[in-house]
């Protein structure tokens, strides 16, 4: 952990109709005392009620890279959590692709060591394809515990209730200090 006194988690959040329900996944980690920040892809920006999470975690959302000089608008990481974790952006962190913060921080957490953990959140005909069982594999042998996730069926949506929010913070507990 750093020198702060409690564990800092990052909330990294994607483009899925579920993500609307972050809060669940803040709420599961505050209980354990740690403090959230969330980082929205450019397009999960769209599917959660920033205000909300805002006034929620006490810190700006990211989404966009800082300009060179500004300050740094979170505290550093003692992990990260990825929820809901798209096929897009699940794909492009295993290719090493960073056309994202989210991505950015994703792809450089591997190298600092920051445990990870994903929730995926996708369709069937999502994971049928190729790419995502060897995104998933790369992923694991870079140490990023991967939640279980039954693939819904495609244009229905669903798993709203099964979805657990708080694996990420079973998943991570162990791994944080
Ligand atoms: C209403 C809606 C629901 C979506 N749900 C999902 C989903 O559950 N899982 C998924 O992988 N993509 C889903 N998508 C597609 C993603 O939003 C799309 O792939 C997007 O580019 C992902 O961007 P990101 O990974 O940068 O957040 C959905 C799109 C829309 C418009």
């Amino acid at each position: 952990m750093s020198e702060r006194s409690k564990p800092f988690l990052y909330v990294v959040v994607c483009a899925a109709g579920i993500a609307g329900d972050i809060s669940k996944l803040i709420t599961a980690a505050q209980v354990r005392e740690w403090g959230v920040g969330v980082i929205a892809t450019p397009q999960g920006l769209g599917f959660i009620d920033a205000q909300a999470v805002e006034a929620q975690t006490g810190y700006p959302i990211r989404s966009a890279w800082r300009s060179p000089g500004d300050p740094r608008p979170l505290p550093p990481p003692d992990a990260i959590a990825v929820a809901p974790a798209t096929f897009n952006t699940i794909n492009k962190w295993a290719a090493g692709i960073s056309d994202t913060l989210a991505l950015g921080i994703l792809c450089e957490a591997y190298g600092l060591g920051i445990p990870t953990a994903a929730l995926p959140y996708l369709n069937a005909a999502q994971a049928a394809h190729p790419a995502y069982r060897q995104s998933l594999e790369r992923l694991r042998g870079m140490g990023v515990l991967i939640a279980d996730y039954e693939p819904h069926q495609p244009k229905a949506g669903g798993g709203r209730e099964k979805f657990r929010w708080e694996q990420a913070v079973e998943l991570l507990i162990h791994k944080v200090r």
